[in-house]
């Protein structure tokens, strides 16, 4: 008796640790499975409280900032906090060298002074609803999987354009684990966004590169933006005649912060993921596709690099450019090295063959058991495509000069009419006026020899045409764009002579390709992966319990949760769960690099422990946190909630160990980084004096 107790024990230990577990990113509608994991962990609120479909609720206060990043609303008046390198874009936008509010900050004092961002959406969930049904029903047991697709995508739209019922109304349909699943999510979509609120680079970047997917961190990684409409409190395009956003729900802010262990949940828009992905394919996409991608990059970064070091107008031009360009850079870097650190290919691996040796033991499904070594296969024969697909992208089409001359081709293969020379010089032109065509050559003639790394896969004549190409660079066009410009203003521009150019002719034999010989083999593997990845995740969900069982990330709505918590990457190495005023400033006094910096008065507020109200127990400034919950990019922006579903934090990054969570997610070294709440009020109060915002934000009691 005694010894099947103490085996009941140590399997509900082993139940609860898996419990603890915080792999998955849960849609709303889909919580229950975790719900009770949840209420146990610490949250207070009921699924009602997370998400209503008649009432206001949580959600109500969550945003799709831009396109990638998620916000959330903190004041009766449309007031949206998100991440500064969320907002870094439009901040970027509106500097310039007199105005720089991207190094100095903005704090507006008044709405008037408030700076409409063009272009700039943002986007509130009104509804989701499983559409499964309405599109599987529709699809023949014997489709192959282009009919599939096909009948897919138009069932999708037509769901989607029923339920498009006004302009800024925004429907779609949404697949989900490679066609399991559709959802139809409604959305508002508002477009006359404000900057209400920025702080200086030190600060909204503090760390820069140097600290970007690395703990400990102090960046002060927030911007404040806020939502106009028209007097019917419903969006529309700018007028200065709109009026502040009255949003259905607000999300209350809290000053208690956090301790070790809490209990937290996140909210928001994670993009991607795709932690079903066997284990030949992360190998390939680790160990051979990330290596060139970086390689490339680094080129860029250090061509940009060198341009910015002396010029504050290319720094600006460039800023956002190359913070995109090094974001992934880096990330990719750190991917390859966790992946190999935990050995996590072995043990996916060895998940596999557990998973084989379940299905050979159920009779019917026992037909299945060859499936994973069958999408081994189509890793590897779609592998070399996606090599190509990835250099092209990277080392070629991504290129401003070869963007421009593809564009030029498009537009010589539509028609040429009396006023095309015209239209086409005034690109000429933009181009000159957005770019430094300097760097901009320089980028294009360092990446181009990247295409050596594909020679072996280009048709004959193709390399001919490149060696040929490569030779005669120097006069071609597209590289002495002043010398275009000049022809513009003399209305001297032929299109005979564009077509003859060697960039373009080489471009046009180089799309030729792409499109006729790497596109259908790539789509071909790609809907062989795509169909053996939906049986596979179709067994998987009977596979895993219900509370492991989730869908990869697809820049929908979800909610993910877990505890604060120290992690401990290496021998000897524990990282403890927060970070303090003190660890930036020591950085910024001792620190090598340069993107360690600290201003006279934010120096002074700390010499002085000037921290109001916002310090923790111990007296110390707190910056930022890491928990075990499962995030991925998209959600940086994201609400960070205490149990009780107050903000305390924004999420923005994770830590350097554990970027392969997109793929691989180990409990044991994956932690998503939050900035505190209580360091942005400090900032906002202490610092820039904007009492303003402050005054209009709701507090939790
Ligand atoms: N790594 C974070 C994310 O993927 C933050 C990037 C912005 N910060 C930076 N220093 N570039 O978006
Ligand atoms: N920094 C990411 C973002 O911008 C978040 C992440 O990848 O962890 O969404």
């Amino acid at each position: 008796m005694k010894k099947l107790i103490i085996l009941i024990s140590v399997l509900s230990i082993l139940i609860s640790k898996n419990l603890l577990a915080d792999e998955g990113m849960w849609l709303p509608v889909l919580l229950e499975a975790q719900y009770d994991d949840m209420v146990t962990r610490g949250l207070q609120l009921s699924p009602e409280d997370i998400y209503s479909i008649n009432n206001s609720s949580l959600k109500d206060a969550i945003v799709l900032f831009g396109r990638g990043c998620t916000g959330v609303i903190v004041s009766e008046q449309g007031l949206i906090l998100t991440n500064h390198h969320c907002g870094y874009g439009s901040i970027a936008n509106v500097s310039t060298v007199n105005n720089d509010y991207l190094t100095n900050g903005f704090w507006s004092n008044d709405f008037k002074e408030e700076i409409p961002i063009e272009g700039l959406t943002i986007s509130i969930l009104v509804s989701m609803r499983d559409v499964t049904n309405e599109i599987l029903s529709q699809i023949p047991t014997n489709a192959t999987e282009k009919q599939r697709k096909d009948i897919a995508n138009k069932l999708c739209k037509n769901i989607a354009a029923e339920n498009k019922t006004k302009p800024h109304i925004d429907a779609v349909v949404r697949e989900f684990n490679y066609g399991n699943a559709y959802y139809l999510m409604i959305y508002e979509v508002f477009s006359d966004i404000r900057l209400v609120a920025a702080p200086p680079l030190f600060i909204g970047n503090f760390g820069g590169d140097t600290d970007n997917w690395v703990w400990p961190r102090h960046t002060g990684d927030f911007s404040v933006f806020r939502i106009y409409v028209n007097q019917n409190n419903e969006s529309t395009n700018y007028s200065k005649n709109n009026v502040p956003f009255k949003p259905k729900y607000v999300a209350p802010v809290s000053k208690k912060g956090i301790n070790k262990d809490d209990f937290i949940f996140i909210y928001g828009f994670p993009g991607s993921t795709t932690h079903f992905m066997t284990s030949k394919g992360i190998d390939l996409n680790v160990n051979l596709i990330n290596p060139i991608a970086i390689d490339i990059r680094t080129t860029k970064l250090n061509i940009i690099e060198n341009y910015s070091r002396n010029n504050d107008t290319i720094r600006l031009m460039y800023a956002n450019k190359r913070a995109g360009i090094a974001n992934y850079w880096k990330k990719m870097q750190g991917e390859t090295i966790g992946i190999n650190a935990t050995k996590a290919i072995e043990k996916r691996h060895s998940q596999e063959q557990d998973f084989v040796n379940w299905l050979k033991s159920i009779d019917s499904l026992k037909k299945y058991a060859n499936l994973m070594d069958t999408l081994y296969h189509y890793h590897q024969l779609a592998y070399p495509y996606e090599y190509i697909d990835r250099v092209l992208y990277e080392a070629y089409f991504s290129n401003e000069i070869i963007r421009f001359v593809q564009r030029t081709i498009y537009d010589i293969q539509r028609g040429i009419d009396d006023s095309w020379a015209n239209k086409w010089c005034y690109l000429v032109n933009n181009f000159l006026k957005n770019n430094n065509l300097k760097l901009e050559q320089d980028l294009f003639l360092s990446t181009f020899k990247y295409l050596d790394s594909i020679s072996k896969y280009l048709p004959n004549d193709l390399l001919k045409n490149k060696l040929n190409t490569e030779k005669n660079i120097e006069k071609s066009l597209f590289i002495n764009f002043n010398e275009l410009s000049v022809a513009c203003l003399k209305n001297k521009i032929n299109p005979k002579t564009i077509q003859k150019d060697p960039l373009y002719v080489f471009t046009s034999k180089l799309l030729d390709w792409y499109v006729k010989e790497i596109l259908p083999m790539e789509d071909y593997y790609n809907n062989k992966l795509d169909s053996l990845y939906r049986m596979y995740t179709k067994l998987q969900s009977y596979y895993l319990p219900q509370n492991k069982y989730y869908f990869d990330a697809n820049s929908t709505l979800r909610i993910a949760y877990g505890n604060v918590k120290p992690y401990h990457p290496a021998d000897a190495i524990t990282y403890i769960h927060y970070t303090t005023i003190d660890g930036m400033v020591d950085k910024a006094l001792w620190g090598q690099a340069e993107d360690y910096k600290i201003d006279s008065t934010l120096l002074e507020l700390f010499k002085n422990k000037d921290f109001g109200s916002y310090a923790n127990d111990k007296g110390e400034l707190p910056i930022a946190f890491i928990s075990t919950t499962h995030t991925t990019g998209g959600n940086s922006g994201s609400p960070v909630f205490n149990g009780k579903g107050e903000l305390i934090g924004l999420n923005f990054d994770r830590v350097w160990e554990g970027t392969m969570s997109d793929f691989y997610f180990d409990d044991t070294r994956c932690r998503n980084i939050m900035l505190d709440i209580r360091y942005m009020l400090f900032i906002i109060d202490k610092y820039a004096n904007a009492q303003r915002i402050l005054n209009e934000m709701k507090f939790a009691q």
